[in-house]
């Protein structure tokens, strides 16, 4: 499939006639470098045509490269253009996150603004804004107001990103029926079709780099288009209509980022995305609670129970008694019930207009649950799977926040299953209905309509089938998690399951872009019909290494109760940090993080490796020195694999301190996860 993939976007290349010609001899006519003079960011013009090169310590990385845009009215804006004027800014803060992988995060960089105008004709005017930043940049079109120009139909944007040392590049397929959910494939950069961003590449020198977006508001998503060797071209998501995106101006595009560092764990470690997103909009969002949650859920993709009605019903009021019970005993905020609602008895995922999101389901005690929950300590949390059918779920919105608002219900996941593929659209006025692309121009407003709707209503948003996260959730909090690749629910029934390699590809391809509610912790490592391709060790270690603010404890109680050592780690283990350090990792092979947890001096650790069993060795300098910690190792036992010694398991406790090098040994398809305790105070160092 991946070569038909390949094959179908060599010949749209061939076929398309928007690409520009690449610039030859482009004339710097600003410059900017970064703050600690690594990237040095060339604006470009030649013949009238502006382009964009980057140098990395005085090294051509990206050849000259188009900017500019297809319009329906005016026509190509891209020709006959002039600079006249250009300044640049220099920024250094640092901003608080209200949870997150860190608390911190430095924002420095230098700021290029740089104004072009049409020589001729309508004589329009655009900025490109350029952020070079040490470890990449981001760069953005702003349309200011002006005469003779209200109104955009942007039928093309033409960025154009030109690297030229060779790379292999991890990607997924974009355009396809699928949304994000499929594995990645590794291919030289040369051979790349169109795909989706974040894409991470690494250059035959070693350099990292990752492709993506940031604060994608009101605008359709970037995907990439290879156009001829290493040039890859924006192509914009279309919308049903036709066009790609509509704006009234002023208005300002995303930031097209490319994220540049030495090492792989150099791109996970970076915040330029974040950084180019809005500050927080929200205002005080400490009713947000970072927690673990349990739920009626993986009991349905295992098909022991239904959403549907019946006599398999999962969402009745006894079996959410036995979550909310098993939630309440082991100190799990959360308790998610799937199939709660009307509209799951017929075929959902292909038809989402039967969905009613005002009531409950006949067995389904909404209100009682909710009050039995509260007195046990814990909340639901809410659930609206669309099917795709959004405009039938937009027209129940307001109710539906709603109703979940009154019974206190301060979380919900969404969903967007569409089996068609593709999102219906329609109007009340009983126009036809039109199919969009999860993430065009009208998803990305649906979903900041859903976001900032159940904001006013102090309720947190986490979508399943999302439009790609881009950083949003500096500018809107309660925008906590989403999905958006394929998750633990590929274990269940998926063909083929997720691989090893896939959750390292995750972390240094679409963990880029923000947090993912993976859904870990399987315990039972059993799908169902497969075996999952995992250790017992390895679903501990992805609580550390697969950051989400709202984490599932995933499998069922009952599985829980058959292996309380690892279980004991799915209750200690933390959802909120103050410090993130990825100790090593290679892209597809293997990866170590630290994380500190948030108002404590604990640390944890997590291990992965792909199909390959592999001993890797990590300083413990990342913990105080001078002071001694309790190690609770949690690893794979000496003869584990994930084929078919999965359960071999071992726990250790020993005292260790910052001084110590670790050895970590790591089975085939294994994991090893880790949790630092101080028990001594931390001793006053020379100055
Ligand atoms: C797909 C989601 O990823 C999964 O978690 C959910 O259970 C189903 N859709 C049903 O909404
Ligand atoms: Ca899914």
């Amino acid at each position: 499939m991946n070569r038909w993939i390949i094959l179908c976007g060599l010949l749209w290349s061939i076929g398309n006639v928007s690409a520009a010609e690449p610039p030859k001899q482009a004339t710097t006519v600003a410059q900017a470098s970064s703050p600690g003079q690594i990237l040095t960011l060339e604006l470009g013009l030649d013949e009238g045509r502006a382009s964009w090169r980057l140098s990395r310590f005085g090294e051509p990385l990206f050849a000259p490269s188009r900017l500019g845009f297809l319009l329906r009215e005016g026509g190509k804006l891209e020709r006959n253009l002039e600079l006249v004027q250009h300044d640049l800014k220099t920024v250094d803060n640092t901003w608080e996150q209200p949870w997150g992988e860190s608390r911190f995060v430095r924002d420095r960089h230098v700021q290029l603004t740089a104004r072009f105008r049409e020589t001729l004709g309508l004589r329009r005017t655009f900025d490109v804004v350029f952020r070079v930043f040490d470890d990449g940049i981001g760069f953005r079109y702003v349309f200011p107001k002006q005469d003779g120009f209200k109104f955009a139909t942007i039928d093309d944007e033409l960025t154009e990103f030109d690297l030229i040392p060779d790379a292999t590049a991890w990607w997924i397929p974009a355009g396809e029926w699928n949304r994000y959910e499929y594995l990645y494939n590794t291919t030289p950069l040369r051979e790349v079709g169109q795909v989706h961003t974040p894409m991470t590449v690494r250059t035959q020198n070693g350099l990292h780099l990752s492709f993506h977006e940031a604060a994608l508001v009101d605008y359709s998503s970037m995907w990439l288009r290879r156009v001829e060797n290493q040039r890859l071209k924006a192509q914009l998501s279309p919308a049903a209509e036709g066009w790609k995106v509509q704006r009234t101006l002023p208005f300002e595009t995303p930031w097209r980022t490319v994220v540049i560092a030495d090492q792989a764990g150099g791109l996970y470690e970076s915040n330029l995305v974040l950084n180019l997103n809005e500050p927080n909009r929200l205002g005080d969002v400490s009713w947000f609670k970072p927690a673990k949650y349990v739920g009626v859920w993986w009991e349905l993709h295992l098909e022991k129970s239904s959403w549907a009605r019946g006599p398999k019903h999962g969402a009745t009021t006894a079996n959410t008694r036995r979550y909310i019970d098993f939630a309440a005993e082991h100190g799990f905020r959360g308790v998610l019930v799937e199939g709660w609602n009307p509209g799951w008895d017929g075929n959902w995922f292909g038809d989402g207009n039967h969905f009613d999101f005002t009531q409950a389901t006949e067995d389904f005690d909404l209100k009682g649950l909710a009050d039995y929950a509260k007195e046990h300590g814990v909340h639901l949390v809410g659930h609206h799977e669309t099917g795709g059918a959004v405009s039938h779920y937009e027209q129940q919105l307001g109710p539906a926040l709603d109703l979940y608002a009154r019974h206190g219900i301060d979380v919900i996941k969404t969903g967007y299953v569409a089996d068609a593929g593709q999102i219906e659209r329609f109007d009340r006025k009983g126009g036809p209905v039109l199919r969009e692309w999860h993430d065009g121009q009208w998803m990305s407003r649906h979903h900041l309509r859903v976001v900032t709707e159940a904001a006013k209503r102090r309720i947190a948003i986490n979508p399943h089938e999302p439009i790609k996260d881009t950083g949003l959730r500096r500018t809107y909090p309660n925008w906590v998690a989403r999905e958006g690749a394929r998750g633990m629910e590929y274990a269940a029934w998926g063909n083929p399951q997720n691989p090893p390699e896939h959750e390292i590809d995750l972390v240094f391809t679409r963990m880029l872009s923000g947090p993912m509610d993976y859904t870990p912790g399987i315990v039972s490592l059993q799908g169902r019909t497969h075996p999952i391709p995992s250790t017992l060790a390895r679903q501990l270690a992805l609580y550390v290494v697969i950051y989400s603010p709202i984490q599932m404890v995933a499998d069922l109680p009952e599985h829980y109760a058959q292996h309380k050592d690892a279980f004991q780690f799915i209750k200690d283990v933390a959802v909120d940090w103050s410090e993130t350090r990825v100790l090593n990792g290679e892209v597809g092979d293997y990866v170590t993080i630290a994380r500190k947890v948030r108002n404590s001096e604990a640390w944890y650790l997590g291990a992965l490796t792909d199909e390959q069993g592999r001993v890797l060795t990590v300083p413990l300098s990342f913990l105080d020195p001078g002071r001694t910690y309790r190690a609770e190792i949690y690893r794979d036992g000496p003869k584990a694999h994930y084929r078919d010694r999965r359960f071999e398991f071992e726990v250790e406790q020993r005292e260790v301190t910052a001084g110590e090098i670790l050895t970590i040994r790591l089975a085939a398809g294994g994991g090893q996860a880790i949790r630092f305790v101080p028990i001594s105070a931390q001793t006053p160092q020379e100055p």
